[in-house]
């Protein structure tokens, strides 16, 4: 190369920038410009432009152009296999003509109404995936010499270069429209039902500490919502486009919630073999969820505190305190006061986790929502199993404003789901219900029973209650109850409740 050394590590200065530029995310229009501008330069060129493919017209249109008839250039559009730009683009090829005014391709026009005198040019397409995409062409040298074989391989690299950008923000915008289909699905799936002043109340105020990072403890019953108002409350705040990070406490044993809420290091033991981020670290600037908060055992509470109060923790078999910005939501439906009055819950972990405090209210007393809740799940299957027809019978929905609901939204869903698969596909009758064979009030017990034989009674109650509550799901109930499987096994047996 004939350039100048002052010259050669300007242009490198120059290649830098774009490949670093091209490879962040980064304005497209600006980057291209650069991309544009630093080949003009590099190359000394009068004037050059990057057109790109409209597939859906067939049509080339300026995206960027250089050079002092610049704002005029940019208004045109050309045909695809039109002038030498429309000729590069279908063809696929790179071109060098050293004199337009002999070339039958050349299509004049442009640089007559601009007024721009054109002898010379170079054009090359711009690929993406083996598909041409638009061009990137020169003008004639400042100096008036010729366009070089060489100046269409160092033009090739600016193309390339500019189609990796180009690219590049093409899947960021198709990975950003990606994003937010999933995510009005999933606020589609994770919408807290009910018009219930009850519900209403319980809305406002998660809408109220949302944009706080108060701590904020949800209480109430199982099946009433309370990992859905978690999600509202993070979604309705700033840090919705953080991560929401969710961990059940109740799931894992000590060693492992450990190692799930703070990451280990690389070798921290036996296993470790590759550094683990933690669910604290991942949810830095967002949200983390702690559902069944009671079921932490104190020595990790005591590792939660330490967390809380300082706003810092370390990896397991790590020694680097690491800062992180987080908002706790946490939940439970242990009476938590209880807990805390009888030593199984730490008071001053529990008012950090307190600070505001949120009670889901049970099924019964927001039974004006049942219709809602109802109509909003038989709607989902519909959708879900292309059931268009499917419908509640009046009865049916009577039947089920009589129930009270132990298992609450949870079991209502349930319930109606069961009808769905058991019913006819059609219109869902009181008895598709599995619900209401389950007599739910105790209605075996009289006087003149032994007290063995009451309890006996209560006892096989109350596990066809949790059976029905978990859909049937044996080692769920069993841990409800707090007894063991196998117990709860027998038991079935005992009370010959096998079909549930
Ligand atoms: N208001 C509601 N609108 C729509 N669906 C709801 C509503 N409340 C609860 N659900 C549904 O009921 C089920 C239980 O809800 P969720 O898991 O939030 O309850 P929970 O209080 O966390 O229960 P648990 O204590 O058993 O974990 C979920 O499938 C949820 O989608
Ligand atoms: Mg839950």
């Amino acid at each position: 190369m004939d350039t100048q050394p002052n010259n050669t590590e300007t242009s490198i200065e120059d290649l830098k920038e774009i490949t670093s530029t091209v490879s962040s995310p980064h304005e497209l229009d600006q980057l291209l410009e650069l991309t544009i501008e630093t080949a003009t330069r590099m190359m000394d060129a009068k004037a050059s432009s990057l057109l790109l493919v409209d597939p859906k017209k067939n049509k080339l249109y300026f995206k960027v152009a250089t050079g002092e008839k610049k704002k005029d250039v940019i208004k045109y559009e050309v045909e695809m296999g039109q002038g030498i730009a429309g000729y590069v683009a279908s063809k696929g090829d790179p071109l060098l003509i050293p004199d337009v005014s002999k070339d039958p391709r050349w299509h004049k026009e442009i640089s007559e109404s601009i007024g721009f005198e054109t002898q010379s040019i170079a054009c090359v397409p711009m690929k993406l995936k083996g598909e041409t995409i638009g061009v990137v062409e020169i003008i004639d040298k400042a100096d008036g010499s010729a366009i070089q074989e060489d100046d269409i391989k160092m033009l090739m690299v600016f193309a390339e270069l500019a189609a990796v950008a180009i690219g590049n923000a093409r899947s960021l915008a198709s990975a950003k429209i990606e994003v937010n289909t999933l995510k009005k699905e999933l606020d589609l799936k994770y919408q807290l039902v009910g018009e219930s002043q009850t519900l209403k109340k319980v809305v406002s105020d998660a809408i109220k500490v949302a944009n706080s990072k108060t701590s904020t403890l949800i209480l109430g019953e199982s099946g009433t919502g309370k990992e859905l108002l978690a999600r509202l409350i993070h979604r309705a705040g700033n840090r919705k486009d953080k991560p929401l990070v969710i961990l059940n406490c109740a799931a894992l044993p000590e060693t492992l919630l450990e190692d799930e809420l703070f990451g280990h290091e690389k070798g921290a033991y036996t296993g470790a073999l590759g550094k683990k981020i933690g669910k604290f670290e991942l949810a830095d600037q967002g949200t983390i969820f702690l559902d069944e908060i009671c079921e932490m055992s104190t020595n990790m509470q005591a590792k939660l505190l330490r967390v809380l109060q300082e706003g810092v923790f370390y990896r397991v078999g790590g020694n680097e305190a690491i800062a992180v910005d987080v908002r706790v939501i946490s939940a439970t439906n242990r009476k938590v006061s209880e807990e805390v009055a009888e030593g199984r819950f730490r008071e001053d972990l529990y008012y950090r986790l307190n600070v505001v405090q949120i009670q889901m209210p049970p099924m019964r007393e927001r039974m004006e929502d049942i219709p809602l809740l109802a109509e909003f799940f038989i709607d989902k299957y519909r959708k879900e199993r292309g059931l268009m027809n499917l419908k509640l019978a009046k009865e049916t929905l009577d039947k089920m404003m009589q129930y009270d609901w132990p298992g609450n939204v949870r079991e209502l869903q349930n319930a109606l789901e069961r009808a769905v698969v058991m019913g006819n596909s059609k219109e869902i009758k009181p008895e598709d219900l599995p619900i209401f064979d389950a007599k739910p009030k105790y209605p075996g017990l009289q006087v003149g029973l032994t007290l063995e034989e009451a309890i006996n009674r209560f006892k096989r109650e109350f596990i066809i209650m949790n059976l029905n509550h978990t859909g049937g799901n044996r080692s769920k109930a069993a841990k409800m109850m707090q007894i063991q499987r196998t117990y709860l096994s027998r038991l079935i047996s005992k009370y010959s409740l096998k079909d549930i």
